[in-house]
């Protein structure tokens, strides 16, 4: 991993810039964002200011936490999948100079990309900024993202003995091979403490990242991943279920770890949800995750567990017993039905459609108190949207979402 030695001191100088500005939360404050006129720094944004009210509330440092817990807490907390991200000029700053491999594993510049989204709005939790793809390693699988590709991955995964030549993962083996890892945490552990916030960490479900590496890449209908399961199931070739039992291992000590180095909350994401009938999900990708699950859970019972399903909700009923302590819905649901089908006592996040952000601000408003009611009311889930945050969104929109949520008290307050 080579860095230009000038441009990263620059950066570093910019991170230590808007710095400045980071007062802990709850305050009111101003972001400002000014980059330093060098010749050789990253090009200047236009000046952006981003003004908003961060919530008064006593309780935000845990208030996310207690929430996934499945407690009714003072108000609804938010945080949004993707809040790091393309969208903002100054994530953009860092993509447009370094690839996403040097950014998510050079400790300084995850940080600073943890850091951005929350410093400008304010939501209830800080996500390390890192992928679903980064632990794969420690098993032997390589990968990039690339630019206009997204992620492709070069190593072979379609025969049992594919999969037996894969590594095992060990608790060891993350300190070992993705020693990055403790470091990011260790220091957003601390901002989170300072900016009195949440620290969420994250995995890929086994099945996401089994298709992600059959496949190589996305992909529209995820043929070969589909056939080996096929397979499987006529008992012509285990090597899709072995793939599947060894990605669960591997994920449920990576969130253990990513918890021993300070996440105090860990979503799944289960992104490829979509390509799944509910019968192949409750065959192969739901024991897989309940799996994975059960290991963070049996190690750390009092650290809740989001399972995040995209495309996931044609089989919401199945999702009741994973084993985990919220349920994050995707936005092609309705809110009020979602509770109805998992029931007043499994805990929510979600849902609302990503694409609202394109709205205006009263859209934008609306579509937050809608489904905080539909939820149950102020208190009563955890507001996300019900997918990740799209590149083009502008950046005021975020900003209008997280303070309705922050400030909705109910449709009779
Ligand atoms: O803010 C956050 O949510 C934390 C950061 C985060 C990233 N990826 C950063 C990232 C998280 C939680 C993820 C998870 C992730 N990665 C998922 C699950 C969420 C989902 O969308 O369902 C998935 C499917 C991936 C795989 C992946 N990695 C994709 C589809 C892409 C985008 C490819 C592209 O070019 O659009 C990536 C790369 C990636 N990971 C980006 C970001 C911000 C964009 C590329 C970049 O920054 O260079």
């Amino acid at each position: 991993m080579k860095i230009s030695a000038l441009s990263f001191v620059l950066l570093q100088l910019l991170c230590s810039y808007s710095n400045c500005f980071h007062v802990a939360a709850p305050l009111q404050h101003t972001t400002t964002t000014v980059l330093p006129a060098t010749a050789d720094a990253v090009e200047a944004p236009d000046e952006k200011t981003i003004q908003h009210q961060h919530c008064q509330s006593p309780g935000d440092r845990d208030i996310l936490v207690r929430c996934a817990r499945g407690e009714t807490v003072e108000r609804t907390p938010v945080w949004l999948m993707r809040q790091a991200g393309r969208y903002m000029a100054a994530f953009r700053e860092y993509s447009t100079k370094y690839e996403f491999r040097e950014r998510s594993e050079t400790p300084a510049m995850a940080t600073e990309l943890s850091k951005q989204c929350h410093r400008a709005y304010g939501m209830d939790g800080i996500i390390m900024f890192s992928d679903i793809l980064t632990p794969l390693p420690t098993l032997g699988i390589d990968f990039d993202v690339v630019r206009g590709t997204g992620p492709v991955i070069s190593t072979e995964v379609k025969t049992e003995a594919d999969v037996d030549a894969l590594g095992d993962a060990t608790t060891d083996s993350f300190d070992e091979k993705l020693p990055f890892i403790r470091e990011i945490l260790a220091d957003l552990s601390k901002e989170a403490e300072e900016a009195n916030t949440s620290l969420i960490g994250f995995v890929g479900a086994p099945f996401t990242l089994a298709a992600y590496t059959i496949e190589g890449k996305s992909s529209k209908a995820c043929l070969d991943t589909k056939k080996m399961l096929m397979a499987a199931e006529r008992g012509d070739n285990e090597a899709a279920t072995k793939f599947l039992d060894k990605l669960a291992t591997m994920i449920g000590l990576y969130g253990c770890h990513q918890i021993e180095c300070g996440a105090q909350v860990i979503q799944v994401f289960e992104s490829w949800a979509h390509q799944l009938s509910p019968d192949m999900f409750e065959k192969y990708a739901k024991p897989a995750a309940q799996k994975a699950i059960k290991i963070m859970k049996e190690k750390y019972p009092d650290v809740p567990v989001i399972y995040f399903a995209n495309g996931g909700s044609s089989y919401l009923e199945k999702q009741r017993d994973m084993g985990c302590d919220m349920i994050a819905v995707d936005w092609s649901i309705d809110m009020a039905q979602a509770r109805e089908i998992l029931g007043p006592d499994v805990p929510i996040s979600g849902n609302i459609d990503p694409t609202i952000l394109f709205g205006t601000k009263e859209q934008i408003e609306q579509a937050v108190r809608d489904c905080i009611d539909r939820a149950g009311g102020p208190g009563k889930h955890l507001l996300n949207l019900g997918h990740g945050v799209m590149q083009g969104t502008p950046e005021e929109a975020v900003g209008w979402l997280v303070d309705e949520c922050k400030r909705y008290k109910g449709k009779d307050a």
